[in-house]
Formats: C-alpha cells, structure tokens, sequence
C-alpha cells in the first residue's frame, strides 16, 4: 500500500482541507504514514497569510527535498494558499515539486495520482465549492463544515481574496443534511468555517438565506454544541445575536476581529466598519449574551498607524476585555493594495514595542475576564489528555476556554467541571463526580 503525509500550516480552513486530503487518499488506497520521511507522497498545505507562513515552509519544503535526493521515487505535492499565490513559479523555485494546487482543486490532487502523467502539473482554477470529498476527522466527535469558499471583503492588507477567490455560499439544504449526517455519526460539536461566516447566503439563488436561518437549522438537527468561525463585525446582526440567545446548541463565545481600534486605520484597512459602530456591535452582543466569551484578531504597525492610532486600539482593548486575542505584526503581502503603501511604513522595532504593549493589556483583561468562571461548574467537551500534566485531562467549555482538569471522563465524553483557578489562557478544574453520580 502506498502511504502518504500531510504537513497543514495556516487556518482551520486549511485544517478541513488536509482532512478532505486525507480521506481521499485514503479512499485512493493510501495509508497515513507518521513521518514525512516514512511517505512516499509527501503533501504540504501551505498559508501564506503573514510573511513568517511562507519562511516556515520553505524550510519544511527543503528538507522534503533531500528526502526526494534519497529516494526519487517520492512525490512532492504542494496545495495551499501559498501554492495559489505564486502558481506555477512554483515549479521555477522549486523544481523538485510534482504536483501544486489551490486551496479550491484539492480534488484535482486524485486526478494527478490517477494520471500517468510524470511531468510537474498545476492547479489554480476558482471553482466555487469542490466538497462531497471523504473526510478524515482528526476527531470522531468534533466536525467541521465549510459553508462557503472565498471572500469578498478587499481589506487592503489581506492575501486570501487572491488565494481562495469570490464568496460562494453552499446551498442551505446541502449544509444542512450535511450536519444530520455527522450529528447521526456521533458527533457532537460543529464549527460552521468560511472567511465571513454571517455573509453567508445572500448569493444564493431562485432564494437568498441569511446566516441566522442556517444556525435555527444547524440548531435543529440536535447537535449539541454549535459554533463558528469568522463572523465580520459589519455584518454581525441583531438576529445573528439573538441566535445566541435563544439557541441551545449556539455557544457563548464570538470571535470578533478588530484587526484596529482606529476609525481612520480601519478605513485604511478598509474594513467598513468604524470604532463607534464595532463597539455597538460589542454592546449588542453583551446586551442579549452577557456572559459572552469574546475574542478578536489585532494588527499592529499598519502602514500609517501613529502612536495616537495604536492607543485607540489599546483602549478598545482595555474597554472590551477580550476573553483573549491573536496579534499579529502587520507584514506586507504580494499583490494586496497595502503592500503598495510607501508612507508611513513602521519601523519593526516600533512595531515590537507596540505589540508588548498590546500584549500586556489583552493578557491581563483576559487574566481579569476569566475570574468570573472560578467557583463555577461549567460544561466541558473533552478533547484528551492535558498537554502539561498527562495525568489530566483537557477539553473546552463552551466559551471556548480550555480547561485542564482531573476527573474520570474519556475524549468525546461532556462532563461538568468544578472550576477553581484560571490564567488568561486556560481555567483548571475538577470534574464533579456529583453530576456524574447523578447521570
Ligand atoms: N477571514 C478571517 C480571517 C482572516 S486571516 C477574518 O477576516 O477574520 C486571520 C487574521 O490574520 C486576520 O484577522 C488578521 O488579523 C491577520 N492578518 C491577515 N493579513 C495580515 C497581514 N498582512 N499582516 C498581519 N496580519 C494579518
Ligand atoms: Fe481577509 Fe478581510 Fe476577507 Fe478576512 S474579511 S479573509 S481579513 S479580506
Ligand atoms: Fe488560511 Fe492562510 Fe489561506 S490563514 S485562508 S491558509 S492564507
């Protein structure tokens, strides 16, 4: 049997991609090797979202290469966001590579190993939704479902509108009979993905559906535990809020991306939204969820961020209280409108000295925002063994916060969790053997 391995970097979205790689390999016939060394198809699904994504493939991709040096016989594949943007230079800088494609022709990947073709081949055509692939699930009990492909924001800084291409949404019917199917395989938590979640369905055709109508239906089909990933503050609505509120299966956790607390960056950014109208959306949210766990994406040294700039973003961050927040330095990407941007450039060590100083704020509002779990027993989805002590056991609550806890559970179980200490990035527990006597 012929075996292959899968390196992802980048988003979930990646994730699912090399997950619907695996099961269609697997039902090619290949196994899963551990080891790259072990494969004979090496596969890389490559991001190329900041400048430090593509430094660290290049060197995973190298070291494929002395492998190949070895052994000839190995196929080097390399799919991704990365692979979209550059296309068949590809094969230029890197002529060890047999097969590249985009992050929409991973289907394209069966054709090339079905082929006796021997020369390098690519593949970057945009073609909307190319699912109905096998899914291997890293989990059996956590699945998620893309509900649409590419983005048609154009925020100036952005590679992915390149890379993944103009939103298409799947059909309301399809998401749906795809969520009872995985519900009736046990699984018990599902994350919608796309790149703007709650735009969702309004290019959908004889009749257009709102993001709202697709979490009462996800909501429906029994599955316990709802969740999704990215919602864009311009289009977070008062019904996809009140969704919420009264959904059962819909957890208390919005990740919400800021990327700047300055109108006149976020204009930049062009983002379309303002600061005013972002915090509005904030005390929406708080107004129907009080206890909502909130997260967001920040970007420091925006091209033309002055030091007044970067304070309205510490104060959004001070006022907020994020339950926690990815930052990010801002790093120029090939083609986007920012990377054209000649004044105003901000010196990288400004840049450093500005995240430390984000850093501390989010730390310590989230350090704050999470005192509120101690004392409480919260519901908890194991995922395994905690990753410090491995005589514990991690899992989520539904805010999103990770838990590491002792207790009696196995993966997949839902157990409740007496919480009795927590940091800025994870709360410590023990599992009530009360709630568990009682069943
Ligand atoms: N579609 C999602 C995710 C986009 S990528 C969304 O809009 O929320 C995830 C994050 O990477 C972004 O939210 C942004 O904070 C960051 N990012 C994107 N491009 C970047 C760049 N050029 N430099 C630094 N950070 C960037
Ligand atoms: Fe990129 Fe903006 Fe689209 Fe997110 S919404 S993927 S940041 S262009
Ligand atoms: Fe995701 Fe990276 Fe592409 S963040 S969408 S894999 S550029």
């Amino acid at each position: 049997m012929k075996s292959f391995h899968v390196t992802t970097f980048g988003c979930q979205m990646n994730e699912h991609d090399s997950e619907r790689m695996k099961g269609m390999l697997e039902s090619l016939g290949y196994a899963e090797a551990e080891r790259a060394d072990e494969a004979e198809l090496i596969l890389f699904n490559t991001c190329s979202i900041r400048e430090k994504a593509d430094e660290r493939f290049v060197a995973h991709l190298n070291q494929a290469a002395a492998l190949k040096r070895r052994d000839p016989e190995r196929v080097i594949g390399v799919g991704g966001c990365w692979a979209q943007s550059v296309k068949d230079q590809v094969f230029r800088q890197f002529p060890f590579v047999d097969v590249a494609f985009g992050p929409g022709q991973v289907h394209k990947l069966a054709e090339f190993l079905t082929s006796d073709s021997l020369t390098a081949q690519g593949f970057f055509e945009f073609e909307g939704f190319t699912g109905h692939l096998p899914t291997k699930r890293a989990r059996d009990f956590q699945a998620w479902v893309q509900i649409s492909v590419g983005c048609n924001c154009r925020c100036s800084y952005c590679i992915v509108p390149s890379t993944r291409g103009t939103e298409v949404s799947r059909p309301f019917g399809e998401l749906v009979a795809e969520v009872e199917r995985l519900v009736a395989e046990g699984v018990r938590e599902v994350t919608l993905l796309g790149q703007n979640v709650n735009s969702w369905g309004r290019d959908l055709r004889p009749e257009r559906r709102s993001f709202s109508e697709l979490l009462r239906a996800v909501d429906a089909t029994g599955v316990e535990r709802l969740r999704y990933t990215s919602p864009h503050p311009k289009d977070m609505r008062e019904d996809v809020v009140l969704a919420h509120a009264e959904l059962r299966s819909l957890c208390e956790h919005i990740h919400l991306p800021l990327q700047s607390g300055s109108t006149r960056v976020l204009k930049a950014m062009r983002r379309t939204y303002s600061r005013e109208r972002y915090l509005d959306r904030v005390a929406l949210i708080r107004e129907h969820v009080p206890d909502v766990a909130l997260t967001t994406d920040v970007i420091v040294g925006f091209p033309g961020e002055t030091e007044e700039d970067f304070a309205a973003t510490l104060g959004v961050c001070e006022e907020v209280g994020y339950d926690g927040a990815f930052t990010f330095i801002y790093s120029p990407r090939r083609g986007t409108e920012a990377a054209s941007f000649a004044d105003g450039l901000i010196p990288h060590e400004v840049a450093v000295e500005r995240m430390e100083r984000l850093v501390e704020v989010v730390q310590r509002r989230a350090r704050e925002r999470a005192q509120r779990f101690v004392g409480r027993t919260l519901e908890v989805l194991v995922e395994g063994s905690s990753r410090t002590d491995p005589t514990k056991l991690r899992g989520r609550t539904r805010h999103g916060k990770v838990v590491n806890f002792s207790g009696l559970a196995a993966p997949g179980d839902v157990v409740q969790v007496e919480i009795s200490a927590a940091t800025s990035q994870t709360l410590a527990g023990e599992e009530s053997l009360l709630a568990r006597a009682l069943g």
